[in-house]
């Protein structure tokens, strides 16, 4: 089973995205995270699909969307043209999610299903059938720099269990204060993808901070 960190860009210092990619490639990372807001959904904005053309043409690693937006319906289609690879929309922004995670497959890519961390993962019966990957959310989707809240080893074996009797190829994503204190404690509890920002992008030696947190 798949076990690597995402580098979210939005760490990064935007005045040297050439570095932030270039070490990502050179990392231990198999993925890169871009995470989009746009101030209705999360009261913070961020950034486009300019910069996952950019993360495209710069990155070699899976290029991971996170979208903190709402309506995503009409914008996929974009951002499937602009270069994600997986491209993950928020429950709580969506009416019909299992259409939106069918519309997204039929594009070619992998369909990510997020939760902030007050949606019961019950929630999630009937959906992780139709989605290749669940993003839990370790923080309130929005900002950086959040501490971790600690429910999440939980709900990761919560939802380890809605996987095992639904669609046991489901990926698990956590997102939000994962660092290298407690990424050994996520992936054993059965999560497949950390994604790592102020620890990665903020510590001395971002490389090694990724690759003590594959340990
Ligand atoms: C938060 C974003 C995260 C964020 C993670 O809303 O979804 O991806 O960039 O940053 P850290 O790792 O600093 O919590
Ligand atoms: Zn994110």
């Amino acid at each position: 089973m798949l076990k690597t960190i995402a580098p979210s860009i939005y760490a990064a210092d935007f005045a040297n995205l050439q570095s932030a990619f270039e070490m990502v490639n050179e990392s231990k990372a198999d993925w890169v995270h871009i995470d989009v807001m746009d101030g209705r959904f999360v009261p913070n904005f961020s950034f486009g699909y300019p910069m996952v053309e950019t993360a495209k043409k710069h990155c070699r690693k899976v290029i991971d969307v996170h979208l903190m937006i709402v309506e995503p319906r009409k914008h996929v289609e974009n951002f499937v043209k602009s270069g994600a690879e997986v491209l993950t929309f928020h429950y709580e922004a969506v009416e019909k999610p299992i259409d939106l995670l069918r519309q997204i497959k039929s594009l070619g890519i992998k369909a990510g299903l997020a939760v902030n961390p007050d949606v019961s993962v019950n929630k999630l019966k009937g959906l992780v059938k139709h989605a290749d990957m669940i993003l839990l959310m370790s923080v309130f989707a929005g900002y950086g720099g959040q501490k971790f809240i600690d429910t999440a080893y939980s709900r990761i074996k919560e939802l380890k269990q809605v996987i095992a009797d639904e669609n046991p190829g489901c990926l698990i994503q956590v997102d939000g204060g994962v660092n290298t204190e407690n990424a050994s404690k996520l992936f054993e509890c059965g999560a497949n993808v950390l994604v790592a920002g102020t620890s990665v992008f903020g510590s001395g030696n971002p490389k090694d901070a990724i690759e003590k947190m594959l340990v």
